[in-house]
Order: structure tokens, then C-alpha cells, then sequence
């Protein structure tokens, strides 16, 4: 059985973070306010009342933390780029206070020999778009590709891939649909419209990073969607989610044509928001890579009760993270096999950009986080033997950070973070994964 040592030479060892969930410095230097400080300041929508307003203070700690990050053995840092610091009202004047950040954190990667990987939106939308309508509102689209080119103007002549977007399902469905993530609509199916304008902002900003000569990524939260049963009922209410949760987000962009979603009830325009020519704006740059960020499996039943046509179901007998989800590393290989049928020659050489687990902060050695990342790192080598081309790996996270609506109570890092003192420290999967690195290095440099 191939394992981790296995992956490919040159596969990229990294680790990836996201702006609110790390910054702080939330008002400093001109920043704009994001839908996240105004979600996350309302009563009763965060465990704790916690924020991001201080985070792990990276925007002043950035050189300690790549520091930690050079002494891994990072070939890439995955980040985000907070929109509301470069345009702190989202579109018109530049602020170039925020713009310099980046480009002193980019340096500063590359000084230390690591390659920047940013994402353009990690879900800190400018308050100031939302009031107009955030991503319901389709001009939104057009202000992203503006900001993708302010943005690939100052730093594209040293980074040469980026990622459009993270997670547009989680983002559409907590932050529109459920209402539990910022800008905190309750939706339900009528959010789909703030799919379709995510995918269109996609598609504007992949022709503007293409005509500078850049490299384009999106980052899809994908899972593999088994039904509880071999019921018909139950098989047609896994197709349905599998439509909602992974084709929606990846057909646009890969076939050009959105999927069939009438088992849900949604109109084929998705409520309208569709405009002829729209699904060619979006497919018609390709995509250089996909960004695969992988947690769990999923487990659908037919509904229960009215409502949506779909129930979650635990999957029993697997270990749990501390967030509840359930650990099956397999469903990786699974969900890289499934892909290649789904899109064979149309599928674009796959990054996963995030992947990991929260471990409760007693939990010593770090144990879980080291067994569920080698199981996964695992499962990718059998894929890569079975053919599919996986090109690195982007741990999440490189430090315990502000987890959105559970604030700083659950804990994915490789380092630990004293969110009192702000004092950084090496978990035990840190040192494992530094050693892994070598490891690998070290047998495909022979
Ligand atoms: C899901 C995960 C997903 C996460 C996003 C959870 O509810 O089970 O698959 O990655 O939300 O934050
Ligand atoms: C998101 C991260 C988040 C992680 C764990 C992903 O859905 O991109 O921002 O912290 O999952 O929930």
C-alpha cells in the first residue's frame, strides 16, 4: 500500500489560515468593517460573544509566525485577503495601508522561501457591499473582479497562483440560507441566488488574474454524499444534497451548465439570478487547478419531517473530531475517484487547500490531529497510485484561530495559541508534520 512518503516529487507541503480568523486589527490602518465584525458584535450569534477584533494578532506577529512556518518547512502558506482592508467600503477608493500589509507579508514569505497561495474572499465581505444587497446583489460580482485586479496589480509580479474563492456552499448556505455565519440571512433555498453571483465573481476575477498571466484556483468544500439506506427515498434524497452541495458549485465551472436541482424545487434560472451568457463567464477561463478542502463525509436520508428533502445522518462506529464531525479518510480517496468519473479530461489537477481537525485544547499529545492527518495524507497517496494528479496539501490551520460562529473554542492548529498572552506553541502534530517534510524531502531529492 503506498502512504504518505509516496506522494510525488514536488509535492507542496503547506499549511493555510483565513483573514477575520487570524488578523485582528480590525480597525487599524484604515480597514473598512466586514460582515463578520457587525455578525459577530449582534447578540447571541457567536459562542461567547467571541470575535475576531484580536484574533491571533497576526497582523502585527506575521514575522514570528512565518518564522514557525520556515522552521516546518513550508513550501506554501495558504492566506486570505481581507477585501474590507484593500476597499474598505468594497468598491471606489483603494486604501493603501491595507494593500501595503500584503505586500510586506509577501515578502516576508518569500524571504523565508515559501510560495504565497492567497484567497481573494474567505467570507469578510465589506459591510458596506452587504448593505447593498451583499451577494444577492449581482454587482457584487463585478466589484470582486475590480478588487481582484487592484489586488494582482500590486502583488501578482510575485505570487503566482491564487484562489478566487473559499467554500461559496458553506459561505451561501450558514451565511444566507441557515443564517449562522455572517451576514446571518435565514433564506433557505431562496440564498441560491448568492451561489450563482459567487460563481459569476469567480468567473469575472479568473479572466482578470488570466489576462495578467496568473494562475487561477477555486476552493470547494466538497464531500462524498452516501444514503443512509439503499431506499429509493433515501438514494433520491442523497442526490438531491450531492446536486445542492458539490454540483452546484463545480459543474458551473468545469461543464459550463449548472445541475438539475428541481428535486429541490429551484427553479432552473436559480430565482432569476441566471442571465443568458452567465454560465460562460463563469466556465469559459478554466481553471488551473481545483482547491479541494476536505473534513467528513456526509450521510443523507430521506426527510422526516417537511422542510428540505434531505436528513443528516450521524455515521456511527467511525471516531469523532472534537466538533462532532466524523473521520472517515478514506472518503477522500473515494471523493478524488468520483471526481475523475464525474469530469474525467475536464478535471483540473487537485490541491487540497484545506484539511484537519479541531482537537479539545487537553487532548496531549495532539494525538488525534497527527492520526487524522496521516490517515488522509494516506488515502491521497492511494489516490495519486490510482492515477489522480494531487499536486500538495494545505494543512488547516496553521495556528488556533477565531472558528467563525464557535469562536476560539474550537482548536485546528499545528500551534497552539494562548489567545490571553498571544504566546504561540509547537503542538506535537507540528513537529510531526515538520518531520514528515523532511522525510519526504529527503527520499524524493535521491
Ligand atoms: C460540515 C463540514 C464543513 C464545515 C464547514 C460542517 O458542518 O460538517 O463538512 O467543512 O461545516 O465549516
Ligand atoms: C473553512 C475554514 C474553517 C474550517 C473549519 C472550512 O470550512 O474554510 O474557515 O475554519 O472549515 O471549520
Amino acid at each position: 500500500m503506498p502512504d504518505r512518503y509516496d506522494l510525488p516529487t514536488g509535492f507542496r507541503w503547506g499549511a493555510a489560515t483565513a483573514a477575520y480568523q487570524i488578523e485582528g486589527a480590525v480597525t487599524e490602518d484604515g480597514r473598512g468593517p466586514s460582515v463578520w465584525d457587525v455578525f459577530a458584535a449582534r447578540p447571541g450569534t457567536v459562542r461567547d460573544g467571541h470575535t475576531g477584533a484580536v484574533a491571533c494578532d497576526h497582523y502585527h506577529r506575521y514575522p514570528e509566525d512565518i518564522a514557525l512556518m520556515k522552521n516546518l518547512g513550508l513550501d506554501g502558506y495558504r492566506f486570505s485577503i481581507a477585501w474590507p482592508r484593500v476597499l474598505p467600503t468594497g468598491s471606489g477608493p483603494v486604501n493603501p495601508a491595507g494593500l501595503a500589509f500584503y505586500d510586506r507579508l509577501v515578502d516576508a514569505l518569500l524571504d523565508a522561501g515559501i510560495t504565497p497561495l492567497p484567497t481573494l474572499f474567505h467570507w469578510d465581505l465589506p459591510q458596506a457591499l452587504e448593505d447593498g444587497g451583499g451577494w444577492l446583489n449581482r454587482d457584487t460580482a463585478h466589484h470582486f473582479a475590480d478588487y481582484a485586479a487592484i489586488v494582482t496589480d500590486r502583488l501578482g509580479d510575485r505570487v503566482p497562483a491564487w484562489i478566487t474563492l473559499n467554500e461559496p456552499f458553506v459561505h451561501t448556505v450558514f451565511g444566507y440560507a441557515l443564517g449562522t455565519h455572517a451576514p446571518g440571512r435565514t433564506l433557505m433555498l431562496e440564498a441560491l441566488p448568492a451561489a450563482h453571483h459567487q460563481l459569476l465573481a469567480h468567473g469575472l476575477a479568473a479572466s482578470v488574474l488570466h489576462d495578467r498571466g496568473l494562475e487561477v484556483m477555486l476552493s470547494n468544500n466538497l464531500t462524498p454524499v452516501e444514503p443512509a439506506t439503499s431506499s429509493d427515498a433515501d438514494l433520491a434524497a442523497a442526490q438531491a444534497y450531492d446536486a445542492l452541495h458539490n454540483r452546484l458549485f463545480t459543474d458551473p465551472v468545469l461543464l459550463g451548465r449548472y445541475p438539475d436541482l428541481s428535486a429541490l424545487g429551484v427553479p432552473d434560472d436559480l430565482y432569476g439570478a441566471i442571465h443568458p451568457g452567465d454560465t460562460d463567464l463563469i466556465a469559459a477561463p478554466g481553471l488551473d487547478g481545483l482547491g479541494l478542502n476536505f473534513y467528513n463525509p456526509t450521510r443523507i436520508a430521506a426527510p422526516t419531517e417537511p422542510g428540505l428533502p434531505f436528513d443528516f445522518v450521524d455515521i456511527p462506529d467511525v471516531p469523532h473530531t472534537a466538533f462532532g464531525w466524523p473521520v472517515v479518510p478514506d472518503a477522500l480517496r473515494q471523493l478524488l475517484l468520483s471526481l475523475r468519473d464525474t469530469y474525467g479530461k475536464t478535471l483540473p489537477p487537485i490541491t487540497i487547500t484545506e484539511n484537519g481537525c479541531s482537537v479539545t485544547e487537553s487532548t496531549t499529545p495532539d494525538q488525534p490531529r497527527i492520526d487524522f492527518m496521516s490517515a488522509h495524507l494516506d488515502a491521497l497517496a492511494a489516490a495519486t497510485a490510482e492515477g489522480i494528479d494531487i499536486r500538495g496539501y494545505y494543512t488547516w490551520s496553521l495556528l488556533d484561530n477565531y472558528e467563525w460562529a464557535e469562536g476560539y473554542h474550537q482548536r485546528f492548529g499545528l500551534i497552539h495559541v494562548d489567545f490571553a498572552t498571544q504566546q504561540r506553541t509547537p503542538k506535537a502534530s507540528y513537529t510531526w508534520y515538520r518531520d514528515l517534510i523532511a522525510a519526504h524531502k529527503a527520499r524524493h531529492s535521491k
